[in-house]
């Protein structure tokens, strides 16, 4: 397609099972928002969709585990995703999401048609059942042994201790998450979407038709699930929570969530429209004129190119994808993001931590966007793309180019005075970049596009570090008139050619010039600014990014990464058996803090005085690097007090205080749940 009138742009729905983070951002929600808004400001008719996918099993899961609803988890997550977007200027024209009525009716009637029209396959097939729950599992919801690592908590889908892809089937001692009970065999119904018969098309469409414009990493991975042959895939679930299969006889089933989630997509783009008192949504999805483009991570590309094109062309009516521009992932410092390690940057947290700091995430963003292979964001490198970069660059020209211009001129734009031939060449150049950066984003290099934008700040900068205004004021105020007016023309072209990477900054600096356009071939001009008219006050467009605000972005990752590791510790293994009489050797009692002090000249010693109901004595425990003296005194405590004695540091210390050991090391006092007597024996 040669000129397409109008663009429906998707961005993949995000799971409301938890808030967005950087990996999202940088794979899918930015690069849209770029490519979005700068097709709005060349004047395409562009329709950009978002929304939360509410369905799935994990969903359903993480409600089990709260006790609460699914619908309170989705409620929850939407919210804060919903609201943290908007924060970010992602410029969505919709944000949905799929618990909408709007969309249980679109993906339910998607369905029937299909189903009437004879497009779907009726198969019977064994699934584990879980006779005390009454219910199919789901392949999360079935626990086992991996016969490949021989972790024995693998889910039915995967083992996440090797990664390895499984079936329900393959588990080793398999259990139902919901009674603990091994599942049992039983007969159910489902509908499949026979992919194998769309084959012979896609090869055609995808593996010929889309060689050269899609992406490697996409028509690769399409390259090899083509021809590894493509098997009916059922698009029906036994689960009682999503889009409820609108057939009689499908009683307790529900739509497979990869089957109602890219329909989702269509489902916000009737509620848009709807929303404007329109009705005319078909135009957004099937006239050819229309450009659809999915922006999504990589590892949704078999869903968006095989799968939901195949739900496409069975319905009959719709355009298909012109392109999915997938990335691969980013990884944060290192290691891969992971939202179950809390091993992330979460944007809402980011948001609250660097407040008015939006455009500096979506610089930092775009410039490791992991376009061709996996990234890594580190917070030394954002702090150095803020400084280095945004502020000292793209910030510097601005701030010198308007303070110069009140210094001389009172705020008011100079006439041009006498040209050079360098003025010339520098317009000559500012002249070619709407059309470089606009080549890069409509081939997907946002990484590139945007470095070109920073060539024209680093332009504007070389220019006025050369012709040096501040130096030639008093011999030659005319060509300082030049400088300054061609410089404050750079920024108002920077201004509108930085909207789709940095919206804040590009609305902060068209208020500072007084001007208000967006139409991006303007950005080439030099001669948006009118001489005589009046530029505002400097505003800092970037703030440096402080040392300790990273230092403690890295703790607080340090901080997750520890707790981690405890939560994940294997337990200490057990000792050996002893008797009863054993036990009944030790006398356990619960004994009353009375005075406690430090042990001079050490760290980690404490010296008590405790009432243990049949004496008052001392003891020394090794507490003191996690209990301060003075707030234990009072405090009852758990200890063996028929520990023979034995001196510690000078003091004779009868007894042991019992503590419990975290992984760590770090000690815990065990305590009574309530008060009781001093004294009182432990058993
Ligand atoms: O991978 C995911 O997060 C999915 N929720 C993406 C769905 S995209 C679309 F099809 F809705
Ligand atoms: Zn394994």
């Amino acid at each position: 397609m040669k000129n397409p009138v109008r663009y429906t742009i998707t961005s993949a729905l995000p799971y409301a099972n938890g808030p967005v983070h950087i990996g999202h951002l940088a794979g899918v929600y930015i690069p849209a928002d770029i490519y979005a808004r700068y097709l709005r400001n060349n004047g395409k008719e562009v329709l950009f969709l978002g929304g939360s996918d509410e369905h799935g099993v994990p969903i359903t899961l993480k409600a089990r585990k709260e006790g609460v609803t699914p619908q309170d988890i989705v409620d929850r997550y939407h919210n804060i995703i919903k609201q943290s977007f908007k924060e970010l200027g992602i410029s969505f024209d919709i944000y949905s999401r799929t618990s909408n009525p709007t969309h249980h009716e679109t993906a339910a009637a998607y369905f029937t048609k299909l189903y009437n029209e004879g497009k779907l396959v009726e198969q019977t097939s064994q699934q584990y059942y879980d006779e005390e729950a009454k219910q199919f599992l789901a392949d999360r919801y079935i626990t086992g042994e991996c016969p490949h690592c021989h972790n024995e908590k693998a889910y039915g889908d995967q083992c996440e201790a090797c990664g390895a892809t499984l079936n329900a089937t393959d588990l080793i001692n398999p259990k139902s998450t919901l009674s603990g009970n091994p599942p049992v065999m039983k007969e159910t119904k489902h509908w499949y979407l026979p992919l194998n018969e769309y084959e012979p098309w896609l090869k055609e469409w995808i593996l010929n038709g889309h060689k050269d414009d899609w992406k490697v990493n996409v028509y690769g991975q399409c390259k090899s699930w083509i021809e590894a042959g493509l098997h009916p895939r059922a698009v029906t679930r036994d689960l009682s929570w999503g889009v409820k299969v609108p057939l009689p006889e499908a009683e307790g089933k529900v739509l497979y969530v990869w089957f109602d989630a890219p329909i989702g997509y269509i489902s916000a783009t009737k509620e848009w429209t709807a929303a404007q008192g329109r009705t005319d949504w078909e135009k957004w999805w099937k006239d050819p004129d229309t450009q659809l483009v999915h922006f999504i991570g990589k590892d949704n590309i078999v869903f968006h190119c095989i799968i939901f094109p195949c739900m496409l062309k069975a319905e009959g009516s719709y355009i298909l994808p012109e392109n999915v521009p997938a990335n691969e992932f980013l990884n944060l410092e290192g290691d891969k993001i992971s939202t179950s390690r809390n091993w992330a940057v979460w944007l809402h947290e980011y948001l609250q931590d660097f407040p008015g700091k939006q455009d500096t995430l979506r610089y930092m963003l775009t410039s490791i966007a992991p376009e061709t292979k996996d990234s890594d964001f580190t917070w030394s490198d954002f702090q150095a793309k803020n400084n280095n970069e945004l502020l000292a660059i793209f910030g510097n020209l601005v701030n010198r180019t308007i303070v110069l211009t009140h210094k001389y001129y009172g705020g008011i734009i100079p006439e041009m005075g006498p040209v050079t031939d360098l003025e010339k060449e520098v317009m000559a150049k500012v002249a070619e970049f709407p059309q470089r950066i606009g080549e890069s984003i409509e081939k997907y290099r946002f990484r590139e596009a945007q470095a070109e934008l920073m060539n024209l700040a680093r332009l504007g900068n070389k220019y006025l570090t050369e012709t040096e205004p501040w130096k030639k004021q008093k011999e030659d105020p005319e060509y300082v008139k030049t400088i300054l007016h061609l410089s404050l023309q750079i920024c108002a072209s920077l201004s509108v050619l930085c909207e789709p990477f940095l919206p804040f900054s590009a609305e902060k600096l068209q208020k500072m010039l007084n001007l208000n356009n967006k139409n991006w071939n303007d950005g080439g001009r030099t001669d948006l600014l009118k001489a005589g008219d009046k530029v505002n006050e400097a505003e800092l467009l970037f703030v440096k990014v402080e040392d300790d605000a990273i230092a403690a972005q890295v703790k607080k990752l340090e901080d997750a990464k520890k707790a981690n590791q405890l939560a994940n510790a294997p337990a200490t293994p057990a000792k050996e058996d002893i008797t009863y009489d054993d036990f009944q050797k030790m006398d356990l009692r619960v004994v009353t803090v009375l005075e406690a002090e430090r042990v001079p000249k050490t760290k980690k010693l404490l010296k008590l005085k405790v009432n243990t109901g049949v004496d008052t004595r001392e003891i020394v425990s090794g507490i003191a690097e996690y209990y301060e003296p003075e707030t234990l005194v009072g405090k009852q405590v758990l200890m063996l007090i028929n520990l023979a004695p034995k001196e510690i540091k000078g003091v004779k210390s009868h007894g042991m205080v019992l503590m419990a050991a975290n992984a760590d090391g770090s000690l815990s006092l065990m305590q009574p749940a309530k008060n009781i007597n001093a004294g009182s024996t432990v058993q």
